[in-house]
């Protein structure tokens, strides 16, 4: 086989074989096929799609390039999540404890990741004591025992995937359904779960701007999920503003308690709630999905999910006294408010420039190299719909740096008011099965 006659093939729109895209998966994982080759191969898949069973079969060829997860030995139908990604998403932390808490088991690999905060793994850093990487064997252990592990990526999970989108990242084919799609899916394949609930962000703040857009990344992972024998389901969720109010790592660890509390912001307990009903049916654990929420809201109400919350936090090495006392989370030195420059209704609070201040700010990662400030970011006082006398704090700001001007002012210029009380944003979009 040539790489050569691959990439023609791609370019005159045919399909391929499965044997061809492993030559291509395994060839460039390898080393074997060059970085010219394979970005010609990725610019003509970028124009001419791939049919659901190329996608199907690119996404198991990445699954497979490195190690693969055996969950067999944890009872139960293991359900994954996973989040294409958003400002102030802070849900794997709350919901997990609620869906192990109904019996389902939690067997979660999570990653660090750049942007607006950290990813869940560096927001579990900030919890003292906390260890995110675990053997496997202790890992199996603790589902068994408490329904529930989250620990960080293993470094060889779907190399292949790390590899090709290192690549697309410089050649300009990121944007491309087949090729998001396989990426996310092969993770999830190679992380061993037996049914995937996605939560696909649409908005300013998301990949996704649009709901077609969504609609589309959504379809094409059920498609490549269903086909290789996991159950999966895609819920399209709201992410023109940021979810909840808090945005930083310590910050939303301590949202995600509240709603463990019960006391949590809506909009994030009611995805939870969306995401849990799914996770929870395809789990086993309830007939219908009515069943399924009612389960989960009966764990949040009597506590259990803040109890399997501080159980886990001890299986793992933290100290769970912070969950009663969050000032043992890390502390930024300073508080800034953000006073609304005249009074109205919030009407659009753009979610990426909240999330570009928090990262600016020291929240998240730059570059992969970057340092982390776990303490700081964002805490909003207002969101769509609400209104603000001329003078009330639309946002705290927690900082260590002194001279945040242009911070503020970015922050301050993309929380929007105007006289009318526009149209509060619609959290659940659309489910696809
Ligand atoms: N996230 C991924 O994991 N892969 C993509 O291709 C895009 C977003």
């Amino acid at each position: 086989m040539r790489m050569v006659d691959i990439i023609e093939k791609k370019r005159d729109g045919k399909e391929l074989s499965k044997e061809e895209i492993r030559f291509f998966v395994n060839g460039y994982t390898e080393g074997a096929i060059p970085d010219y080759q394979a970005a010609s191969f990725l610019m003509a898949v970028y124009f001419q799609d791939m049919t659901e069973r190329e996608r199907t079969d690119l996404t198991m060829a990445m699954a497979e390039s490195g190690d693969t997860i055996d969950l067999s030995e944890i009872e139960g139908i293991k359900v994954d999540k996973h989040s294409t990604g958003g400002v102030g998403d802070k849900v794997t932390l709350c919901l997990s404890p609620m869906v192990a808490a109904c019996g389902v088991p939690v067997a979660k690999m999570s990653g660090r990741g750049l942007g607006h905060t950290g990813g869940t793994i560096d927001k579990l850093e900030s919890i003292p004591g906390f260890q995110v990487e675990l053997s496997s064997d202790r890992f199996i252990r603790q589902v068994n025992d408490i329904k529930l592990a989250i620990v960080s990526q293993s470094g060889n999970l779907a190399p292949a995937d790390k590899k090709i989108y290192a690549l697309r990242d410089v050649t300009g084919t990121v944007p491309s359904i087949p090729l998001i799609a396989s990426s996310i899916m092969s993770k999830k394949i190679a992380s061993g779960a037996d049914a995937i609930v996605l939560d696909v962000k649409v908005g300013e703040g998301a990949f996704m701007k649009t709901v077609e857009e969504a609609e589309e990344l959504a379809h094409a992972m059920v498609a490549i999920g269903n086909r290789a024998g996991r159950k999966t389901i895609a819920i399209l969720s709201d992410m023109s503003q940021p979810l909840g109010y808090a945005v930083g790592n310590a910050l939303e660890v301590k949202e995600a308690i509240d709603v463990l509390k019960g006391r949590g912001p809506k909009d994030v307990t009611d995805l939870c709630l969306t995401i849990g009903s799914y996770m929870v049916l395809l789990g086993g654990k309830a007939q219908t999905i009515e069943e399924a929420r009612t389960k989960l809201k009966k764990a949040l109400d009597s506590g259990e999910a803040l109890e399997v919350f501080k159980r886990f936090v001890a299986a793992q090495g933290g100290d769970p006294s912070f969950v009663d006392d969050p000032s043992l989370l890390p502390q930024a030195h300073y508080k800034v408010e953000v006073q609304a420059e005249k009074s109205g209704f919030v009407k659009k609070i753009i979610a990426d420039e909240i999330g570009l201040a928090a990262m600016l700010l020291g929240a998240g990662r730059e570059t992969k190299d970057s340092e982390i400030d776990l303490s700081v970011g964002i805490v909003l006082n207002k969101k769509v719909g609400d209104y603000a006398e001329k003078g009330d704090s639309l946002a705290t700001v927690h900082t260590n740096k002194k001279n945040i001007e242009e911070i503020i002012e970015k922050i301050s210029s993309n929380i929007i008011l105007s006289e009318e009380k526009g149209e509060v944003p619609s959290l659940i979009k659309e489910i696809i099965a």
